[in-house]
């Protein structure tokens, strides 16, 4: 199984948001080394808590930096980070009332956070860079 982690097809080449990306990145690793391994269902639920409190700093950091820099897709960026965070909870609450962290769910949070860094948040950091150029 191959192991999910950052490289360099994640960068965005601005620093503090890099490093968060490569924290959130270690985070879905090690809930899905954390289901691999049959941890118990405490540790686990502790860990998609502490996502969704990581998550919530990060998205509010790079919604911040949108700001700051007048990015005008914002609106659209945030709806897509509701969305997750809204997601992120719903599978807590659903584990918490007995599911089990299917495939399914581990894979459609990678994908996300790939997608959304490789896409989305692309789409900021050019415009950023642009600006400052
Ligand atoms: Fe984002």
């Amino acid at each position: 199984m191959s192991i999910f982690e950052w490289d360099d097809s994640f960068a965005l080449n601005i620093p503090d948001i890099d490093e968060q990306h490569q924290r959130l990145i270690s985070m879905i690793s090690d809930l899905e080394a954390a289901v691999r391994e049959g941890t118990g269902g405490l540790i686990i639920s502790y860990v998609l808590q502490e996502l969704i409190r990581y998550i919530a700093i990060h998205f509010e950091d790079e919604e911040r930096l949108m700001l700051t820099h007048g990015f005008p897709g914002l609106g659209g960026h945030r709806q897509e980070h509701d969305f997750f965070v809204s997601r992120v909870k719903h599978i807590k609450e659903n584990f918490r009332d007995g599911d089990i962290m299917s495939k399914e769910t581990l894979d459609f949070l990678k994908e996300w956070i790939s997608c959304h860094i490789k896409g989305t948040d692309q789409i900021y950091a050019a415009f950023i860079k642009a600006e400052n150029r």
